[in-house]
């Protein structure tokens, strides 16, 4: 089974200006440990992709489906289970909680589902994104790179089998976006993780095994290559 089936969604949003198609019929569907760049140029629609995607919002038409689960069927506690159980979000401003330390912020999940040794799991994961030496600090005291590492941190502590990233190598350099980057890539391939990352540079895609291209809310190539650095 797919981990996510996008099925003919569209998605409007209501404005003052009336309304506005940010999506048009958009299929597609993601396997585990994928890796999927969107791209396109600003306001073709990648955030509200990755937002429906995450259960952050529904589609106006068609559907999504995560593990088979559709995500319009769901009441508010059904969909905030979902988003806990099973998705991860890291953005291009990182959204960490500035007063918390770094061990803070990767636990706050866990606390928040009011689960099982948030330490040991918050631990774990600043671990493998080798900041456990920084629990301590508080996060507006990291670097950029840094930040959006423990940003990956918190985002995996509760294992979810999806990971949506928008932008995130927006605010850093290319060294320290490569860094970021390659443990996106490991994330999918050691955790089996699907990844689904919005993205306007090009080197992103360069860990992505399929690039998607959204023109207008449409979707332009469903598969073309990813293009690889040699
Ligand atoms: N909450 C909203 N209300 C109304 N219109 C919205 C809303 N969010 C997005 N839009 C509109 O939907 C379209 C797609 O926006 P979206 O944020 O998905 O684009 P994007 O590809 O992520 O752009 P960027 O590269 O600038 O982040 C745009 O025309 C945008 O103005
Ligand atoms: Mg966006």
């Amino acid at each position: 089974m797919p981990l996510l089936e996008v099925d003919r969604v569209s998605k409007e949003y209501q404005t003052d200006g009336g309304p506005v198609l940010a999506l048009r019929d958009v299929s597609l569907s993601v396997e585990p440990a994928e890796v999927i760049a969107v791209v396109g140029r600003s306001g073709c629609g990648k955030s509200t992709l990755l937002n429906l995607a995450g259960a952050m919002d529904f589609p106006t038409r068609g559907e999504l489906r995560i593990e088979g689960v559709t995500t319009s069927g769901l009441d508010d506690a059904g969909l905030t289970r979902l988003r806990r159980e099973k998705v991860g979000f890291i953005f291009q401003s990182f959204q960490l909680i500035h007063t918390l330390t770094v061990l803070e912020n990767v636990e706050l999940p866990v606390l928040l589902a009011r689960g099982a040794n948030a330490r040991a799991k918050a631990l774990e994961r600043l671990r493998w994104v080798e900041l456990e030496a920084y629990g301590d600090r508080l996060a507006h005291q990291l670097s950029g790179g840094q930040q959006q590492r423990v940003a990956i941190a918190r985002a995996l502590v509760h294992s979810p089998r999806l990971l949506l990233a928008d932008e995130p190598t927006g605010n850093l350099d290319s060294a320290t976006s490569e860094i970021v980057l390659k443990l996106l890539q490991r994330t999918a391939k050691e955790f089996g993780v699907a990844v689904m990352m919005a993205t306007h540079g090009l080197e992103s895609t360069a860990i992505a095994d399929r690039v998607i291209r959204l023109r207008d809310g449409v979707l332009e190539t469903s598969a073309i290559p990813a293009l690889r650095h040699s």
